[in-house]
């Protein structure tokens, strides 16, 4: 599913840049080599990144050595 028109940007890139380390709209986009245009998309972008970040912080970190 396509997020972001203006840059087709879609729905599992958002969350791979997320898992890869994104922490905002902007920096996904940047990941992509883009920038956020006509911003109608930034709701959406930020609920997705937002569920990528709380399913990482509920993984176990691995034990310590
Ligand atoms: S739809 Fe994403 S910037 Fe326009």
């Amino acid at each position: 599913m396509i997020v972001c028109v203006c840059n087709a940007i879609r729905e599992e890139q958002l969350r791979t840049y997320a898992r890869q380390g994104a922490r905002s709209v902007g920096g996904a986009y940047g990941r992509h080599g883009c920038k956020v245009k006509c911003g109608s998309c930034l709701p959406f972008a930020r609920e997705i990144i937002e569920e990528e970040q709380a399913e990482q912080a509920a993984l176990p970190t691995p034990a310590a050595a």
